[in-house]
């Protein structure tokens, strides 16, 4: 018996994985985090399935349903929304399975920040302008925030910022920004990137705030910096006629270029 953790995606439904849709599928058990996970994706769920929202358990509960699973040989799919890595919960949740004995696997997703980013139509790292995308929050009721995670200090260093759960301090993001980046700087809201209800929002961080509708709360990622406006920077090195590297060698005797550079 595995608990395999499976990225959902960001809302739309075929924003999932191949592996993750795969997994689903095999699962007789589906533990899902039903604030976000789009209910579409429990389509994939084998006819029978215990299909179960996690959003109104606590902890325990959502181990006792998982200690269950495991006592009755039940390959157990756990659904959270966009990717794993941020955000989810999934490490108080392995820490348990790891003291259990259960083992696991753990399938990425789209996040939701990528989402946003496409639905912009839009590099978060343009050459010359900013080469740093800082994934960060506010604090909230819930979750405090380490001393040094300031929006100011990550604001210093210029990088295109994509602010989660912080909607509602919408206020207090501009306030702390403005002295950093200017009160002309791009800002983009992005409410249910992916969703069919998808709600874009481009203004500068000084009217923002009365730019952004009131019904534009929870499930907005917020992205500050100057990349999402800039209309102008520096192409890249990787596709430059004169750029000796190692898929486009420009003489018999180059030597390739550090690959890791770009993409391809
Ligand atoms: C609990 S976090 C989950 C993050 C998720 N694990 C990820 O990979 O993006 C929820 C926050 O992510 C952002 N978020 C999640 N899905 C979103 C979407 N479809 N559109 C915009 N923001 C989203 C919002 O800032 C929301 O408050």
């Amino acid at each position: 018996m595995t608990v395999h953790f499976i990225g959902a995606g960001p809302g739309a439904p075929d924003l999932l994985t191949l592996r993750g849709r795969d997994l689903i599928a095999a699962c007789p058990v589906c533990l899902y985090a039903g604030s976000l996970v789009p209910p579409a994706v429990l389509s994939h769920c084998p006819e029978g399935a215990r299909i179960v929202n996690t959003a109104p358990m606590d902890l325990d509960e959502i181990m006792g349903e998982i200690a269950a699973a495991h006592a009755a040989g039940l390959d157990v799919a756990r659904l959270h929304s966009g990717d794993l890595s941020v955000w989810s919960a999934m490490g108080e949740q392995l820490r348990r399975l790891e003291a259990m004995g259960v083992p696991y696997t753990v399938t990425p997703g789209v996040p939701s920040f990528a989402a946003g980013a496409a639905a912009l139509g839009c590099e978060l790292t343009l050459p010359g302008v900013a080469q740093s995308v800082v994934l960060t929050r506010t604090p909230g009721r819930a979750s405090s925030m380490p001393a040094r995670e300031t929006l100011a200090a990550f604001a210093a260093t210029g990088a295109t910022l994509a602010i989660h759960l912080s909607i509602q301090n919408l206020a207090r993001v501009t306030a702390d920004l403005i002295p950093h980046y200017g009160e002309d700087c791009p800002v983009a809201v992005v409410w249910r990137a992916s969703w069919p209800d998808q709600r874009i929002v481009r203004a500068t961080l000084a009217s923002v705030e009365a730019a952004t509708p009131r019904e534009i709360e929870r499930t907005a990622l917020i992205f500050v910096g100057p990349s999402l406006g800039a209309p102008e920077f520096d192409e890249s090195r990787l596709y430059a006629a004169d750029y000796d590297r190692r898929y486009r060698p420009q003489s018999a005797e180059s030597r390739w270029a550090d690959w890791s550079e770009g993409d391809d």
